[in-house]
């Protein structure tokens, strides 16, 4: 069994008023502006037939607060706010947090969500490295057509997704990376490559185009959004050396995405 719980927090250094407590809104509490962050821990064992508990989640609320929040804060005050910080502190309270989970719980994913956009993940198979994940936007047309198909195929099998003229969609990508962080800067790869690299060979490639049209990827590759997500894919693996292209995610609309992560 896998029971995730989400611990959000704010990260300053003078907040310890425990009387004003809203754990949905944010623990400790906050009468002025800081640092928001989200915590998501997964555990993992078996349910207690007694309680039908695999963990009582107060205990994870312990847990991160001990053993990620308040170090995390601490980190975070001594340097002056740098995100790419966290990343550092993530990887090394990962086996300090995983060897205070309560047993028979096994820690076996600690998240960092830095904003709504960007996160940062630890997994107990590679507790030493980190991953980094990005949300990115672009629009685009596109339409659903196989070119051997007759037009009775295509809107038998596309529906009105096949329209000759095509339709657009506002895509929302999420990228991840996964790497160990640097010695020396404490970042995977620098953000702002990360970023750069991102627009400049995907968003710039795809933003405002009609896919079938202008993109000579989709000349002869039905857009599909899974084929999308391949097609990122390959237009950004190898490009973040030394850290290593984990995911890509395409949503399409709010109620679809197609992941890809190199396999089949
Ligand atoms: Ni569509």
């Amino acid at each position: 069994m896998k029971l995730m719980r989400e611990f959000r927090c704010f990260l300053a250094d003078d907040m310890c008023d425990d009387s004003a407590r809203n754990t949905w809104a944010g623990h400790p509490a906050t009468n002025r502006l800081a640092p928001f962050v989200v915590l998501r821990a997964m555990v993992e064992g078996p349910v207690d037939p007694d309680t039908g508990y695999l963990c009582n989640i107060k205990r994870i609320d312990e847990l991160l607060t001990k053993h990620v929040a308040a170090p995390l804060r601490k980190s975070l005050c001594e340097t002056g706010f740098q995100v790419t910080g966290t990343a550092v502190v993530l990887v090394a309270r990962f086996e300090p947090t995983a060897r205070a989970c309560p047993q028979p719980a096994r820690l076996t994913l600690l998240e960092l969500h830095a904003s709504p956009f960007m996160r940062y993940a630890v997994y107990e198979s590679e507790p030493s490295m980190i991953e980094l994940t990005q949300s990115f936007e672009f629009s685009a047309a596109h339409r659903l057509y196989c070119k051997s198909f007759s037009d009775e195929e295509n809107f038998a099998t596309f529906g009105k997704c096949s329209n000759p003229n095509g339709h657009g969609h506002n895509y929302a990508v999420e990228i991840s990376i996964q790497g160990e962080p640097d010695a020396r800067t404490g970042v995977i790869i620098p953000l702002d490559r990360f970023q750069k690299t991102v627009n400049e060979r995907v968003i710039a490639r795809l933003d405002h185009k009609h896919l079938n049209q202008d993109c000579i990827e989709f000349s002869d590759l039905n857009p599909s959004v899974e084929n999308i997500a391949c097609v990122i894919w390959n237009l950004l693996e190898g490009h973040f050396e030394p850290a290593k292209l984990a995911r890509v995610r395409v949503w399409e609309t709010p109620k679809t995405y197609a992941e890809y992560n190199g396999s089949d």
